[in-house]
């Protein structure tokens, strides 16, 4: 007979059937994610909560759970969650690391290629019929072979963004709170840079640091000044990093040469975001996890997860495993 209650607030790519021999478990069946008062009024009767990153899990909210045995957020980030407050009560919080790590860094690759070799644009100029002849500038891009990749943040993901260059016999250049230790770097074939130098060396620069109040706006106006007018900027992170004004400025001027981004600020990218006109800009719908095995293996740790943490168990993955048992 099921004991807990758990509320999921999206329907996954994953049968229920493991949490449902324990748990009665009522899942939001909307696109769109619950509104935050439907949260906050789901949360009073719950033990176990799966959410995701559009969600926010805020002080009141963990203040109003006040049966939350655990909290698993189906993705690797967790900024959308008060981590301190979710401590102060002794709620452990899962998350999903090391299984999106390759497909993120794909889509990484993705997006960085695509801008290099200007693809979106390709196909718009194709479809639109503009196509007449072979011409010796028809959108010209940049090469990969012999440029620096510049990358921001040297965790599992930028690490396999790395591996990913050696084929392209690419000088790597990271930037990092730490230096990694020396085996590393040689194995990577990268090498330690300040943040103002790799930005000024780059060709691409590529940005996989996490989220927090130290990274709000890390790229703005100034470091975009710092960037050669060749550079593109990758953004598979979050939107947040960058401030979308000076993302426009340094597009729109020339500051820049490309971007391309699968995270915005806010999400969705507004209606009227200036960014929407550029050409020189890429915009996915942050989808850089999005391949149906990694999504599948995404809500299989979230389940196994929130399982762990209803049973009194050790989450699989804790974000705060001082509070975990
Ligand atoms: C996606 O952005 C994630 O954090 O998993």
């Amino acid at each position: 007979m099921p004991q807990f209650q758990v509320f999921v607030t999206r329907r996954l790519p994953m049968a229920l059937d493991r949490l449902q021999e324990i748990a009665k478990v009522e899942v939001w069946p909307e696109r769109q994610p619950p509104p935050y008062e439907v949260l906050l009024e789901k949360v009073k009767a719950i033990d176990g909560l799966l959410c995701l990153l559009t969600d926010r899990i805020d002080r009141q909210l963990l203040e109003t759970g006040t049966a939350l045995k655990v909290i698993s957020q189906m993705a690797v980030g967790y900024d959308n969650i008060d981590i301190s407050a979710a401590s102060a009560r002794g709620i452990p919080v899962g998350h999903t690391p090391g299984v999106l790590t390759d497909a993120t860094a794909d889509f990484t690759w993705a997006l960085l290629m695509a801008a290099a070799r200007r693809i979106v644009e390709a196909d718009k100029f194709t479809r639109a019929l503009q196509w007449q002849t072979w011409e010796p500038d028809l959108l010209l891009g940049a090469d990969l072979v012999g440029a620096t990749l510049g990358i921001v943040g040297l965790g599992r993901i930028g690490q396999a963004v790395a591996r990913r260059a050696s084929g392209f016999n690419m000088r790597i250049l990271y930037a990092s709170r730490h230096q990694c230790d020396r085996q590393l770097e040689t194995s990577l074939g990268v090498e330690f840079a300040e943040f103002d130098r790799l930005l000024s060396e780059s060709d691409f620069v590529t940005i996989h640091t996490p989220f927090s109040a130290d990274t709000y706006h890390l790229f703005s106006d100034r470091q975009f000044e710092l960037m050669k007018p060749t550079a593109i900027l990758i953004n598979t992170s979050r939107g947040g990093i960058v401030d979308p004004d000076a993302l426009h400025r340094a597009l729109s001027s020339g500051q820049i040469a490309a971007a391309a981004i699968d995270v915005t600020e806010p999400e969705p990218i507004p209606t009227d975001s200036p960014l929407l006109g550029l050409d020189n800009l890429i915009i996915a719908p942050h989808i850089a996890s999005a391949s149906r095995q990694t999504r599948q293996k995404m809500a299989q740790m979230a389940i196994d997860n929130l399982i762990a943490g209803l049973q009194g168990d050790r989450l699989p993955h804790c974000v705060n495993p001082e509070v975990d048992r």
